[in-house]
């Protein structure tokens, strides 16, 4: 009697080890995208192995400990169990079949694309790549990013002499590359991140293939697309909406402000029109680690081939003119109480952000305290998802959340982040003065409310 045993091409093998959960996946970068993504494909039975060069990350993750307010102990704990683990040593990369990146991809001082964190991660892969693992970028970035800066330097830096696969050419001296941009939306309770769909754009077709099964087993629905440049894009279109939307609702909000209409009132009437409006809301400014920052990539991009991305620049202009304007709102409605910025006490209600999420990157809270202080103000601030501030990228703070029990003691109370544990009618009811960048007093009647 003969035994035969079935003998797997590569593409078979992955699409089968990704049914079966023997694929072993890498996510690099456990942040607020590669946290997440990782304890989706634990969910589903996938051995995951998370990469950071954050020590203290990887320890707390080790130890069963969240750093994430959403993301709780619980489900580090349940991850584990299925074969999670956490580590800053990148030679255990050869031992995986798929590998996603999840690095940042901020602005450098000079607002152009610091893509130092893609590089650094192309550099520590190169000599881990083995032949036909499937390697995945997730970090927003211009179109032209993986073509021109994460394969070359994986091809160059290989110890095997893999090049990436392409042009239907795959086989035992290749790799595949794939963009699939996060389209996580934080704080939003209303769509699961299963019903995202994934946007895949696969270096070749077998690559968007192995992808689709891939993120198959963790979203509902993947969207391919004929190129890593194309889902790039994809990601770039949605933020640019979004961004030059806002700042058009921002200019408009200056001038109801002016003309003595309510914006938030109009707006909710316009959205009753069935097609062609999607409201979008003014507010204190842009913040965030996307919307304030990806459109500026596509903006450096485009200088390459001539073009003045005109739409990014302006909404980039009245976005950011947003914290000035709420500033001198602050001042403004001190000046009629015949009290000077200089010297007032003022506490900015909300640092992150958003509302409930403790996320400040980029946030306008942390340039309204800054202008705050250079007007002289005594600047305190209150946020239950910070308990302190220290130093960011661009700011160096220092300061710890004010009680709300001390609210009376403010010359006036700037509400920037709408968190929803406030209690609007309570601040109100005991606050010298409420300058309110949100509408979050809306239907509070009170004369010591000002809106901006
Ligand atoms: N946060 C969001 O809501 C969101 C949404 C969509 C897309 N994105 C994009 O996703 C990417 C990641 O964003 P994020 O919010 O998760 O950032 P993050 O700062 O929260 O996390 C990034 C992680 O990568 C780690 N890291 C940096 N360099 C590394 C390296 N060489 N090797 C291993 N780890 C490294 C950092 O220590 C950090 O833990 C960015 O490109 C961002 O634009 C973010």
């Amino acid at each position: 009697m003969s035994s035969t045993t079935a003998v797997f091409s590569p593409a078979q093998s992955f699409l089968e080890k990704t049914k079966s959960r023997q694929l072993r996946v890498g996510v690099i970068g456990l942040g607020y995208v590669g946290l997440p993504l990782t304890l989706l494909f634990s969910e589903q039975k996938f051995h995951v192995t998370g990469f950071d060069v954050d020590r203290k990350k990887v320890g707390a993750l080790m130890a069963g400990s969240s750093y994430i307010y959403r993301i709780l102990p619980e489900e580090i704990a349940a991850a584990k169990m299925s074969g999670f683990r956490a580590t800053t040593d990148y030679s255990e990369l050869s031992q995986l079949d798929a590998i996603i990146i999840c690095v940042p991809t901020p602005l450098n001082e000079h607002h152009e694309p610091d893509l130092s964190y893609i590089e650094n991660t192309a550099h520590a892969i190169a000599p881990n790549l083995r032949s036909c693992q499937l390697i995945v970028l997730e970090s927003t970035t211009y179109p032209g990013t993986t073509e021109e800066i994460l394969i070359p330097i994986l091809e160059k830096e290989n110890r095997l002499g893999l090049k990436a696969a392409r042009n239907g050419v795959a086989g035992s001296n290749t790799f595949h590359v794939v963009f699939s941009p996060e389209r996580e939306d934080p704080g939003n309770t209303q769509v699961a991140r299963r019903d995202i769909p994934k946007v895949i754009g696969g270096l070749e077709p077998l690559a968007t293939q192995y992808a689709s099964a891939l993120y198959n087993s963790i979203f509902n629905r993947v969207v391919p697309v004929s190129s890593p440049a194309a889902a790039e894009m994809t990601k770039l279109i949605e933020n640019i909406y979004r961004c030059v939307n806002i700042a058009l609702v921002n200019e408009l909000k200056l001038l109801c402000l002016r003309m003595g209409i309510d914006i938030f009132e109009v707006i909710r009437a316009a959205s009753t029109k069935p097609f062609g409006f999607q409201p979008f809301y003014p507010g204190p400014g842009l913040g965030g680690h996307c919307i304030p920052i990806d459109p500026f990539y596509l903006s450096w991009k485009a200088k390459e081939f001539d073009f003045q991305t005109r739409f990014i620049e302006l909404a980039g202009e009245v976005n950011l003119a947003m914290p000035y304007h709420v500033v001198s709102s602050v001042a403004q409605a001190l000046n009629k109480r015949k009290q000077p910025l200089n010297g007032s006490k003022v506490l900015v209600l909300g640092l992150a952000y958003k509302k409930d999420i403790d996320d400040l990157r980029e946030s306008p809270s942390l340039t309204i305290i800054e202008l705050l202080q250079k007007g002289g103000a005594s600047v305190s601030y209150n946020d239950p998802f910070f308990p302190t501030v220290g130093r960011g990228r661009h700011y160096d703070l220092q300061m710890a959340s004010t009680a709300l029990s001390e609210i009376e003691e403010f010359d006036c109370v700037v509400i920037v982040t709408d968190h929803s544990s406030y209690d609007y009618p309570d601040i109100v009811r005991r606050a010298k003065l409420v300058v309110d960048s949100r509408n979050a007093t809306e239907g509070i009647a009170a004369g010591n409310i000002v809106h901006c």
